[in-house]
């Protein structure tokens, strides 16, 4: 008896998991079925949504110079590039995405910005110029916008990282040189004590425990921070705690994902898109186990968007979305990002 209940209750819970947590035990298996039934006819079972979050996030995500796939799908001077693995990424949390083309004149940048629920700078090369410009505008609005009150959270990837490590210690040279192009890599938990309220708050105990000792995030960086060189600028080590580090072919310790004191600001200096959409090097982890790893950083990430209190009009966001572009497959050629995002449409 007690094993069809078990049985039939697996069944039912993907009806209503908690009119069966609530009923197995007390009511007899016909009676209960029957008030499942009642419960999952009137929908009373159904929790209501949190007034609190936001069901509809929109992430912004900059454009990088370039076509993101070495001049095979464009060479134009103007042309920048999303690859879509960012975008899946953050779709696949349960949210959409509006392009930040990042040599777009600023006050149409600004417009984008206030439709969105938080911000995510890429990977790349581009450290000079207009790109470093606009990131730093764009950064500039996420604090503004969370010191106003909203909870605007921003996840920096790889370059995005340096960058901000640059901008935030006003120091162009800050980055050192280490040897991680491609590869995968483990990330070492500085203070287990510190994964509550940070991006890995949600891992199972076990994947803790795989990320330090497996190989199941991707690196593809020559440049980066050393813990010490982070703790000893004043800047840096007041706005940073660091939560994980790695290490290099050379055994050079560096940071691999820092968390903002004050802000919902996450960095990385590995890439959590990667494991679940790139195929373009032999090296990205696409065990069982690294596809989750992705999952559930994108899961945090849209969970801290959900946060944020900007109700943007449903037919602006829309006019914005990336689905007003095409993805084009620019890892037919085995190498780089399989499927990018062009922007080349810009009149400046
Ligand atoms: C861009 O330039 C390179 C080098 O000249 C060339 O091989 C490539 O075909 C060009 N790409 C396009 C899309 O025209």
């Amino acid at each position: 008896m007690l094993r069809f209940l078990c049985v039939s209750l697996l069944v039912a819970f993907s009806v209503s998991t908690a009119a069966a947590a609530r009923k197995y035990t007390l009511l007899p298996r016909e009676e209960w079925a029957e008030e499942l039934l009642h419960d999952f006819i009137s929908g009373e079972s159904c929790p209501s949504a949190d007034p609190a979050l936001y069901y509809q996030p929109v992430i912004g995500i900059v454009s990088h110079p370039g076509d993101g796939a070495s001049g095979r799908l464009s060479n134009l001077t103007d042309t920048s590039n999303i690859p879509a693995s960012y975008v899946k990424f953050v779709e696949s949390a349960g949210a959409r995405v509006i392009p930040v083309i990042y040599n777009e004149p600023w006050d149409v940048i600004s417009e984008k910005l206030e439709l969105v629920n938080g911000v995510l700078f890429t990977g790349g090369w581009a450290k000079e110029g207009l790109y470093f410009e606009t990131i730093k505008k764009v950064y500039e609005f996420t604090l503004a916008r969370n010191d106003a009150g909203d909870h605007f959270p921003l996840f920096a990837i790889c370059l995005g990282f340096e960058l901000l490590s640059m901008i935030i210690s006003q120091d162009h040279d800050i980055c050192e040189h280490f040897m991680a192009r491609n590869q995968a890599s483990t990330l070492q938990f500085v203070d287990i004590s510190e994964i509550q309220g940070s991006v890995f708050e949600r891992f199972p105990s076990e994947l803790l425990r795989k990320l330090s000792a497996e190989c199941i995030v991707m690196q593809n960086h020559r440049e980066g921070l050393s813990p010490r060189r982070l703790l000893a600028n004043d800047a840096l080590s007041s706005f940073f705690k660091i939560l994980t580090t790695s290490t290099d072919e050379n055994d050079e310790v560096y940071v691999s994902t820092a968390q903002a004191y004050n802000y919902p600001i996450t960095c990385f200096q590995w890439h959590p898109e990667k494991n679940a959409f790139e195929w373009g090097s032999p090296f990205i982890p696409h065990s069982e186990d690294a596809v989750r790893v992705t999952q559930l950083l994108a899961n945090y990430f849209i969970s801290e968007a959900r946060k944020s209190f900007i109700r943007p009009p449903a037919q602006k966001v829309r006019d914005n979305l990336i689905y007003n572009y095409s993805p084009t497959y620019g890892g037919k050629a085995g190498k780089g990002y399989d499927q990018v995002y062009n922007f080349h449409d810009i009149v400046i």
